[in-house]
This record gives structure tokens, sequence and C-alpha cells, in this order.
């Protein structure tokens, strides 16, 4: 035998030198849930591990990630039903405290980058990611009330935008509506291959945002679909997106890498709540190594053809790698 592939598995040195793809801590996004108050810390329940804080808390986790060396988080709000209306008058009302946060972790540490999301249903008393007319979720009017969320975001300060709502046109109404504001430089993730997935649940958990009625699929994608993915990507690509994002990841590794395959700018792709609690329940019942299957997963999202990674295992991850 003239090939032997064990060869170069035959030592730890050499596993290491003939190492394809690693995973580095500044790859990653930590998404993070932030609540109105003050010193309020509130586990996730289908998330062990994962909390939603009050600003004072997040600002000393976000301290805590950054010595751990994470320089980048997705913040999402969760709002009570008392803030929430159809047409989601509250994701671009001054004063609320999503926009306050955002600002004031930017004073804090301005090196930290900052990501917003951008979509209706954290606001929205019909729980859509648009607004609902007749029950039908209407396009074009969601794209005005995205606008004025994105603009309050960039206001208060985000360094990325992140549209995960799946309206058409929104990436160019967004960067056109930044441009005109003197936001040139704030960036769009666009959330590009967003799939209808059951794996989003513990996130709709966390910010009490499921849907009053229906389901998502009229903008969300059918999982089935890969083809679709492509005209999604180049329609974000056209309209400005400096991101293409997939989501779901684990189940979607093929998109990613047809992305990769066919776009000339970075790929993101989401490791979604429901992924999260997959490995952490199983972990917990020992019935997984928890950590094995963690480094596995985030590995395997890169590997497809991710540069960045959103994922609620950044900490955990970055203690591993401090160790
Ligand atoms: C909503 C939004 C969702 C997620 C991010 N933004 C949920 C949904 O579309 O229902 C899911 C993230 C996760 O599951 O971790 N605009």
């Amino acid at each position: 035998m003239l090939r032997r592939p064990r060869r170069n598995r035959k030592s730890e040195v050499i596993r290491n030198m003939v190492e394809e793809t690693r995973l580095s801590v500044k790859d990653l996004i930590l998404p993070l849930f932030l609540l109105d108050g003050k010193n309020q810390k509130m586990e996730v329940s289908s998330m062990p591990g994962i909390y939603r804080y009050s600003t004072d808390l997040l600002l000393k986790e976000i301290d805590t990630c950054m010595n751990l060396g994470i320089m980048a988080f997705d913040i999402f709000p969760a709002y009570p039903e008392s803030k929430k209306d159809e047409t989601a008058t509250e994701s671009y009302n001054p004063d609320t405290f999503y926009l306050k946060a955002i600002s004031s972790v930017k004073r804090n540490f301005p090196e930290a980058c900052i990501m917003t999301d951008v979509a209706m249903d954290p606001y929205s008393s019909d729980g859509h990611d648009g607004l609902v007319i007749d029950g039908k979720i209407v396009n074009d009017e969601t794209l005005k009330i995205l606008g004025k969320m994105a603009l309050a975001q960039a206001e208060a300060g985000a360094d990325i935008l992140g549209p995960s709502d799946m309206m058409d046109g929104r990436v160019g109404y967004i960067r056109q509506l930044l441009d005109e504001n003197g936001f040139q430089d704030v960036s769009i993730m666009a959330y590009t291959a967003k799939y209808a997935s059951a794996f989003y649940n513990p996130f709709r958990d966390a910010l009490d945002s499921a849907p009053k009625s229906g389901d998502k699929k009229t903008y969300q994608m059918n999982p089935a679909n890969a083809i679709e993915a492509l005209i999604e990507a180049e329609l974000d690509f056209n309209e400005g997106a400096d991101f293409l994002m997939v989501k779901p990841a684990l189940a979607y590794l093929d998109i990613i890498k047809l992305l990769k395959d066919h776009f000339n700018i970075p790929i993101a792709a989401y490791n979604v709540s429901g992924e999260y609690a997959m490995i952490k329940a199983s972990a917990l019942n020992g019935w997984l190594d928890g950590e094995r299957a963690m480094l596995e997963s985030l590995l395997s999202i890169k590997r497809a053809g991710a540069n960045i990674i959103l994922s609620y295992f950044a900490k955990e991850f970055a203690i591993l790698q401090k160790q």
C-alpha cells in the first residue's frame, strides 16, 4: 500500500498539522436576550444555561464574555404583552429599553460589535415578523415598519442590522434608508435563507414571541428547497447585504456550502435555539458528551463554509479554549 491515510493520524502533532478546519472565538457571535427592568436574570426553561438579562446585568455579561475573547453580540429583546401592538410601534420608540440598552452597550464597550434584529415579532401582538392584515402577512406595508425599526437601531449605535423577517425587498429598502440618513457604515447581515423550522421553538419561549395564529410558512422558506436559497441570496447580494446568513445551521449545511460556493461575500450561519437545546438536553441526561457534541457541530458548520457562526454555545466554547 503506497497510500496509508492513517499515517497522517498517527500522533497528535501530525493530526494538528493536517487539520483542515479551525474554529476560533473570533468566528463567533453570541446571541443575548434582554429584559426590561433592573437586576433581572431569568433562565430560559428550554435553553439551560441561557438567560434573559436586564440591561445592567447584560452589561456585566458582555464584559465577562469580552474577557473571554467574544467581541460580537446579537441582542434580542423580550417585551411584555402590554407593550405589543399590531404595528410594532414600540420597536422604534426611542425611549424603549432595547434601544437604550444598545446605546449603553456601545457607550460602555465601543470596541464590541453589536448586532440587532429587524423583524416585528417581539413587538407584534400577532407574533408575526410582518404586519398582519385580514389574516395575511402583507409585504410592502411591513417594509415601512422595518425601515423605522432599522433607522432607530442604527441611531442607537448598532454596528450590524439583522433583518430576520424574510419580507421581499427589505435589504434594499433598509440599505437605501440607512444611506439617505447618513448611516453608510452600518452593515446588514441578511437572514438570506431562513427556513420555516421546528428548531426555533426555544427562542420563541425566550421572547414569548410565538405566532398567535398560523405559522411562518408564507415568508420563511420551505426546508425542501435549495435552489430557492440561491434566488434569495442573489437578491440580498444585489440589494447590498454585507453578509448572507443561513438559518438554522445543522440541518442546512448543504445550503451553507451552496451559498459559499456561489457568492463572494462572507457567509454566516445561525446555530439556532433548538440545536442548542437538543445537545443540552441529551448532555443533561448523560446521553451525549455535551462538550464534544458542541465542538463537533460548531466545527461542521465552519467546515461547510460558514465564516461566521451565531451560537448560544459561544461562551462555553470560549471558556473551553481558555483552559
Ligand atoms: C424572529 C427570529 C427568530 C429567530 C431569530 N429571529 C424566530 C422565528 O423566526 O420565529 C430564531 C433564533 C433561534 O431559534 O435561535 N424574527
